[in-house]
């Protein structure tokens, strides 16, 4: 997979090819990166070619007319001449920030890289994928020309995939220390500019929303300075070329594996060359290194595609299922859970909650998950984080009884948990208040009423691991919500002196020996990950739990938004989406159950909503939710997902099992049109020759989205939100029109289906397609036998 012929370094994936070529004077240049090409003996075609020289510029000293700011290169140095931002600024034993750092040797070996385990960071485990060859690791050792310290580029390829990681390695062999204060995982340059940059960007509640810009010449930043990967930007970012589509074209996504400040900077130079690079935020960084110490950045992660945004998000999903997610988890079916912070807040009782598991089994739900309030005096947000003690009062018990009852019922129970976190109104602050992180002598600011603990503390991370453990112990608990509320801000720990530059990245190595303390520990325990919803969706948080509460906004107009979003960078697996109430607790916007449980449907399915206050026609049509989605579970959850359409008005998604037999697809509409054009349902991935049969799920709706319009079919007048509406929707909901054709693979893909007349106005029937506004439909295509007399192709 890895050659190396004539001081070119030529490695292959899958369908992809990445060269660097060693400089006679040592620099490294990179030479390509896309679609795979075939191995040769000389690459010459591919180097920078110089004439002689650019004017106005700093010349390499070995070669006069060698000006590396205008190289592509694998790995910049400051005061080198390469004016471009570089991924490395170090202190050196003189005091001085220049440094050069030379070829000096490489290894390559068969896996991913050998000091893993001594990382401290999460990584990409090396499984093969079925009786298909896994991946490869190339390490090139530079020394600066100097002093002796050694710089470690490695890149494991990873076959299947289409994905290359990378990360540096810093040792330093000299007596005195050298100081880090910017240090990158990867830096590429890229020979042209023609460029656009998406990024996934947001807030709380509108998380990971896609932003393109087109490249110009400049510096563009996409990066996280709360302690965490954020919702603000997520450190997946993808450039695209402009033909790009989500079916063709060539892009690339980057990624980086760490739950800290991130930073990705894009650079398009004045000579027309990118450069993109990703690693741990400069931003409050600095790190010493002292005698023979060595510093380890987290691995950054790479893919390129010919085959559109699509094709990239295939390569990003396989290389998480099969090498950021624990095997254990990777393919089990995720249960379908009851989770009862938008049901009742911190007002449950014992009896509340087994009435809503009562509820939930009958309905067909797996599991019921108690969120916040459980433990401490905690009947709001202001006290007892950090007191892991069950409030038996509130569970009329201890917390082993109420999860037998639980169990009693049928489900299996699951519990929330903020280990990192502290309540000042706690007996854990009152016995140690020296755990908050705060800077000293001044006020701490605080965030949802509570502060961060130190986790760079080896006796506070040692507290979490055995408070949360003896909890777990205590009680049959199969899940685990981790939650994470707040960022940091003073950052600062008493245990660090004068090296309080190390605060966040030892912090995010902290959160990383916790979690990875607490779940091998509870290997049986299915953790998933949450923060504010999804404040620290990243692959390092999947590294551990392999699935992440994606936002805790539960609006499906918006989540359509917001998974979409994630979706480029990660799969429905790693997806946790909610049914809940309506008006919806984020937006007051009320969208029917179905659309709700549709967009939910994409991903891991749960339902946050008080089950025991619903009618009897929406109990009917949650029981037929959840068979849906048990007999197409793993379709859902570990097909191949797609983005067949996203405009202005529509959202349409597809998801498909590998043998190709079977698919389902999402038809999402914002804003019912009248008299609108007539819809037509192009998929993809089907065997081109084989015949399918498509038909739509059953659904059902409430009379109320006619209004008083119901009237002109109904002997009796029914005025809208009258007492007759509400008891004909208390029991009754009409069913949806029934769609079904049988086509061939090639209909479907390049023709398309066109589907039903939505309604306009001119009356309903059982072929009118009543859609209105947020509304969807999901299809489903089955490969089926061919008919006796069906015509040959
Ligand atoms: C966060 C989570 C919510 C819920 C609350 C409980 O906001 O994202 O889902 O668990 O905390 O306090």
């Amino acid at each position: 997979m890895i050659t190396f012929d004539n001081q070119v370094f030529h490695a292959r994936t899958a369908n992809t090819s990445y060269l660097i070529r060693i400089h006679d004077a040592g620099y490294l240049e990179h030479l390509y990166y896309g679609d795979k090409i075939r191995r040769a003996s000389c690459y010459d075609a591919l180097f920078e070619k110089i004439a002689a020289g650019y004017g106005n510029t700093i010349a390499a000293p070995t070669d006069s007319k060698l000006t590396l700011d205008n190289l592509c290169m694998e790995y910049s140095f400051a005061a080198t001449g390469d004016y471009r931002h570089a991924p490395l600024c170090m202190k050196m034993p003189d005091f001085g920030y220049s440094n050069d750092f030379r070829y000096h040797s490489h290894t390559i070996y068969e896996g991913t890289y050998s000091e893993n385990g001594q990382t401290k960071m999460p990584f990409a485990k090396g499984r093969a994928q079925t009786g298909k060859s896994g991946s490869a690791t190339l390490d090139i050792t530079l020394k600066d020309t100097v002093y002796p310290v050694y710089l470690h580029l490695i890149y494991t390829f990873f076959e299947q995939s289409d994905v290359i990681t990378r990360r540096v390695k810093i040792e330093n062999q000299c007596e005195k220390d050298i100081c880090i204060s910017k240090i990158m995982s990867l830096m590429m340059d890229l020979p042209d500019k023609d460029y656009n940059l998406h990024t996934f960007d947001g807030l709380w509640v509108k998380e990971r929303h896609e932003n393109k810009k087109v490249l110009v010449s400049g510096l563009y930043i996409n990066d996280s300075t709360t302690g965490s990967s954020s919702n603000r930007h997520n450190p997946f970012i993808m450039l695209s070329k402009e033909n790009c589509t989500e079916e063709h074209g060539e892009c690339m996504g980057v990624n980086l594996i760490y739950s800290g400040n991130h930073y990705e900077a894009v650079e398009v130079s004045g000579y027309g060359k990118g450069r993109v690079m990703t690693g741990i935020n400069p931003f409050q960084f600095a790190w010493t290194l002292g005698n023979n110490d060595a510093f380890y950045t987290p691995e950054a992660v790479l893919s390129y595609s010919r085959e559109g945004f699509n094709g990239l998000s295939h390569n990003m999903h396989s290389f998480i299922s099969h090498h950021i997610i624990s095997p254990d988890w990777a393919q089990r079916p995720r249960p379908i859970l009851i989770n009862n912070w938008e049901a009742t807040y911190f007002d449950f009782s014992d009896a509340k909650l087994l009435k809503i598991a009562r509820e939930a089994k009958n309905l067909g739900m797996e599991m019921l998950v108690l969120d916040d309030g459980w433990f401490g005096n905690r009947s709001d947000d202001t006290t007892s984080l950090g007191d892991w003690k069950a409030n038996e009062k509130k569970l009329g018990g201890t917390l082993k009884k109420l999860a037998e009852k639980i169990n009693k019922l049928g489900l299996q129970f699951g519990l929330w948990f903020e280990p990192e976190m502290i309540s000042e109104k706690s007996d854990l602050f009152r016995k140690h208040p020296d755990w908050a992180v705060r800077a000293p002598d001044r006020e701490a600011y605080p965030g949802r009423n509570q502060l961060v603990l130190d986790l760079t503390r080896q006796e506070v991370r040692d507290y979490i691991v055995s408070a949360v453990g003896e909890v777990l112990e205590s009680a049959p608990i199969e899940y685990v919500k981790w939650d994470m509320n707040r960022h940091l801000s003073d950052a600062y720990s008493a245990s660090l002196g004068q090296r309080q530059g190390e605060f966040c990245h030892r912090f995010i190595e902290g959160v990383y020996e916790v979690m990875n303390r607490i779940t091998t520990a509870f290997p049986q325990v299915l953790f998933e990950s949450c923060s504010s919803g999804g404040n620290r969706f990243d692959l390092g948080m999947l590294c551990y739990m392999p699935q992440i509460w994606v936002s805790d906004n539960t609006d499906a107009n918006e989540r359509t938004h917001i998974q979409r979003g994630t979706s480029f960078g990660y799969p429905l697996s790693a997806m946790a989406a909610h049914v809940s109430a309506v008006p919806n607790h984020q937006t007051l916007r009320s969208i029917s159950l179905e659309t709700r449980f549709n967009v939910a449907s994409f991903g891991v399915l749960g339902y946050e909503i008080d089950i025991t206050k619903l009618t009897r026609a929406e109990k009917k049509a949650i029981s037929e939710q959840i068979r849906f989605y048990k007999a197409h579970r793993a379709l859902f959850q570990f097909g191949t997902f797609s983005r067949l359409k996203s405009d202005d008005n529509h959202c349409i998604w597809q998801v498909i099992s590998e043998d190709q037999k079977e698919s389902i697809v999402l038809f999402y509409q914002r804003t019912g049109m009248p008299n609108a054009q007539s819809d037509v349902l192009k998929v993809s991935g089907l065997m081109a020759d084989a015949l399918y049969e498509v038909t739509t799920r059953r659904q059902f709706m409430s009379i109320r989205q006619f209004g008083s319009l119901a009237s002109q079919a109904s002997p009796v007048p029914i005025t809208d939100e009258g007492i007759i509406q509400s008891v004909i929707n208390k029991v009754y909901m009409l069913e949806s029109e029934k769609e079904q054709y049988r086509a061939y693979g090639d209909l479907l893909m390049q023709a398309g289906i066109k589907l039903g007349q939505q309604f306009g106005g001119t009356g309903y029937n059982d072929q009118t397609r009543v859609m209105g506004d947020f509304s969807s439909r999901l299809y489903e295509i089955r490969a089926v036998e061919e008919a006796e007399d069906s015509a040959p192709v």
